[in-house]
């Protein structure tokens, strides 16, 4: 059978013909008000360079990626690289860099926020300069965060103050979601990018095997014209779990070491009830510490749901399915824990050696077995 492309216009034919210098890596979610315009302002300043825009869309329920796929049908320089299942700006944007094979590979917002003016000269600075990378600075003389209200300006300024601690460059902007980059500095980093969350570029600074070298230019954000903000506490909560990656991710899980404190908690709010319970005159001691137990159990549950697997959060009848799930693993943890204990007690009577190494392993154990069965990913 003879392949028949669906009506491709000749004329587009000729506009991807070279292979391209540039490629702009757009993540999008819900975007699709805004895809012409973006398109038509990115090829009015790309004027003589030959590019291709690659939009990394989560199954935005707007028709984004169908509206990108029409487009692509009339000029072969643009792609739809579309997910399904899967939600993320950091690793939207890996994937987009990976599906393309252009030497220089620019980072931007699909909303207009991101002055696109800057685009030729961040490309001119790399190929005449000796820089990695090229950042589109809100934070340096001459750039600004156009109308943002004090609020989130304090946010932003005590978030990007946090992201420099972890960064091995000196960067005014951290934070910022639009640079463009040497294909190489990314090559040299993507085996040890985290992925967590917004913020790929600080995700680039911290995982890179050798400090980066950068020059920030001055932009000021825009206003979004369409659709709405994915800033949320998910967002935030994402952007703790980089940070707590790149600063003790080498040593320990941050998931396992988030679990591990709120089963502290859990101690405490075991010992707690236990006290209260045994002021009950009625309550035997046995009765009390199961009191104590399922409490804590309890609210570990919902420490660990809102906490620790924010990203996958259950509610309603998961809800509930979970947490019979966690008692049990639970239970089967205090088990192991109680028997590991008086093992290690028997053979070399040191109480406080056993008592850690009970705990350790139930917690593990704990750990390891609700990730699967109750938090397992859909
Ligand atoms: N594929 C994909 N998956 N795209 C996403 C996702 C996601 O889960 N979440 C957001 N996006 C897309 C949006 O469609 C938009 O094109 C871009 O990523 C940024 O999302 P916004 O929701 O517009 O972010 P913002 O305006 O709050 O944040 C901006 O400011 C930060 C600086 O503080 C962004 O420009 C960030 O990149 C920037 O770091
Ligand atoms: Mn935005």
């Amino acid at each position: 059978m003879q392949y028949k492309a669906r009506s491709i216009d000749p004329a587009a034919a000729a506009l991807g013909a070279q292979a391209p210098e540039l490629a702009l890596v757009v993540p999008t979610l819900n975007e699709r008000g805004n895809i012409e315009l973006f398109l038509e302002l990115v090829e009015s300043v790309l004027e003589g360079i030959t590019w291709e825009v690659i939009f990394v869309d989560d199954d935005s329920r707007d028709g984004t990626a169908e509206a990108v796929r029409r487009i692509a049908l009339r000029d072969p320089r643009v792609r739809c690289l579309q997910r399904i299942g899967r939600r993320g700006l950091s690793t939207a944007c890996i994937e987009g860099v990976l599906a393309s094979a252009a030497p220089f590979v620019a980072i931007m917002d699909a909303d207009l926020q991101h002055d696109e003016r800057l685009l030729p000269r961040m490309l001119e600075t790399l190929k005449h300069e000796p820089y990695d990378v090229v950042v589109g600075s809100r934070y340096v003389a001459g750039g600004g965060l156009g109308q943002w209200d004090r609020g989130r300006a304090q946010i932003s300024g005590l978030a990007t103050r946090l992201s420099r601690i972890v960064c091995k460059t000196d960067i005014a902007d951290p934070m910022s979601g639009f640079f463009m980059m040497r294909r190489g500095v990314f090559e040299d980093a993507m085996r040890h990018l985290s992925g967590h969350g917004f913020k790929i570029l600080l995700d680039l600074l911290a995982s890179s095997p050798r400090p980066v070298q950068l020059k920030e230019l001055p932009y000021e954000f825009r206003r979004r014209r369409h659709g709405e903000s994915k800033l949320d506490t998910l967002v935030a909560w994402e952007f703790g779990m980089l940070l707590a990656d790149k600063l003790v991710g080498h040593l320990v899980p941050v998931r396992f070491a988030l679990f591990a404190f709120i089963g502290l908690i859990g101690l405490g709010v075991h010992l707690l009830v236990l006290r209260s319970a045994l002021a009950v005159p009625e309550l035997s001691f046995a009765v009390a510490q199961g009191i104590a137990t399922v409490v804590a159990m309890t609210s570990n549950f919902f420490l660990n749901n809102v906490f620790t697997y924010r990203d996958q959060r259950l509610k309603g009848w998961r809800l509930l399915r979970g947490l019979v799930s966690f008692y049990l693993i639970c239970s089967v943890g205090a088990v192991g824990n109680v028997g590991i204990a008086a093992y290690i007690f028997a053979v070399d009577n040191v109480w406080w050696l056993a008592g850690i190494a009970g705990a350790v392993v139930g917690s593990v154990w704990n750990y390891a077995v609700s990730a699967v069965f109750t938090w397992r990913r859909r």
